[in-house]
């Protein structure tokens, strides 16, 4: 069992404090993956929780015992870098077995352990390697069974797989979201890419500042952003920005009007002024590009991406930002020509200016549309 609990995590370098706060409650088994721009704290969540950092403020807690002031190697926690940090002069098997040589284990528990590892991480042709004559996913994977070999209750990545190509990292991917399927262990994970956030994650934790912006399954982020900074995170291209008038408030029914004239309703949480600008969200992907949704809008094409199966175009509306549409790659996109595209009303997010925050119930959009039956 390994839960692990964070209770109000401050840290501070001196007089700066760069992490304000943090709650956290992770369950035995889960696949936890931080996610958050470069310098927004992850890194140094993750190093306290494995004790290579101090504690500023509040408790860290694992199954129930608070370890702030418990060294790394007794945290019962492994943790995987971004360089693999492998020593040159050893052998896969000598790597991975240098930390259980180091704790003293019996030779023949050692042996047992490492051919587990490598056989886990079909490794076990490549025992007798050296780093060099291995290529970067296989060093990678290495450095992984010298986590694995030590058993630990909880594993930490961070950005493991940054130094890689960019099949690699996929295929990479693949294999650590397999191998937690076998082990079965608590894994935390460091990322600033979304998408393998979206893709190996149980449960997403958006960083933002040293702030926890919002916690969830993957689809909830997506389908459930509480503010503008996760809906402009999570999901790929990122969601478009509109401006939206506010024309008449019944109640929490609110009439908008978009900045080219296009008028709809909606219902709030809470109330807003007539005359206030709220910002509309519209994903990518929401937009057809046909008069089938419930909103028409007229968009002027300036570049148009065909990639085969899906194409992208980068357009301006009524001289806002950049509107981003992804369609079916069948579809033909004049580039310079003027398109309408249509949107639907559940698929709508709308925040408050101001604050940034969603104006929309949280449990509005459905998490799973449909649950596909194997053949
Ligand atoms: N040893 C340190 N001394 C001072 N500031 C630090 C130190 N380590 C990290 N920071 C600062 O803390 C913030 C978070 O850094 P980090 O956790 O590495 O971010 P991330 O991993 O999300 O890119 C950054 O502003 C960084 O400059
Ligand atoms: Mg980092």
């Amino acid at each position: 069992m390994a839960d692990l609990k964070l209770n109000k995590v401050i840290k501070r370098f001196g007089d700066v404090q760069t992490i304000h706060g943090v709650d956290l409650d992770i369950k035995h088994g889960e696949f936890v993956v931080f996610v958050g721009p470069s310098g927004c704290g992850k890194s140094t969540l993750l190093r306290m929780i494995a004790g290579l950092e101090t504690i500023s403020d509040g408790e860290v807690i694992i199954d129930g015992l608070t370890v702030n002031d418990v060294s790394p190697s007794d945290r019962g926690i492994a943790m995987v870098f971004q360089s693999y940090a492998l020593y040159p002069h050893m052998t896969v098997k000598e790597n991975m077995s240098f930390g259980l040589r180091l704790a003293k284990k019996p030779k023949e528990e050692i042996e047992q352990r490492v051919a587990e590892a490598a056989r886990v991480l079909k490794l076990e042709h490549l025992l007798d390697r050296l780093p060099k004559q291995l290529s970067g996913g296989q060093r990678q994977r290495v450095a992984i069974g010298r986590t694995i070999v030590r058993n630990p209750k909880v594993f930490l990545f961070d950005e493991p797989l940054s130094n890689l190509d960019a099949e690699l990292r996929v295929q990479m991917r693949v294999e650590i979201s397999k191998l937690h399927e076998q082990l079965g262990n608590t894994m935390i994970y460091v990322t600033h890419d979304q998408v393998e956030a979206m893709t190996m994650a149980d449960k997403i934790v958006v960083l933002r500042d040293g702030r926890v912006e919002q916690v969830g399954a993957p689809l909830e982020l997506y389908h459930n952003p509480v503010n503008q900074f996760v809906a402009g995170f999570i999901g790929s291209p990122r969601m478009n920005f509109l401006n939206a008038k506010v024309l008449q408030m019944d109640g929490n029914k609110v009439s908008l009007e978009l900045t080219g004239g296009e008028q709809f309703s909606m219902t709030l949480d809470r109330p807003v002024s007539v005359g206030d600008v709220l910002l509309m969200g519209i994903r990518p992907e929401h937009l057809e590009v046909d008069t089938s949704g419930d909103v028409n809008i007229s968009l002027k094409v300036d570049v148009v991406e065909a990639l085969g199966g899906t194409t992208f175009a980068y357009t301006q509306y009524a001289g806002e930002d950049q509107v981003v549409v992804v369609t079916d790659g069948s579809h033909i996109i004049p580039r310079g020509k003027t398109i309408t595209a249509s949107f639907n009303l559940e698929h709508v997010h709308l925040f408050d200016t101001n604050t940034a925050t969603s104006l929309l119930q949280q449990q509005k959009a459905p998490v799973v549309a449909k649950i596909l039956s194997a053949a």
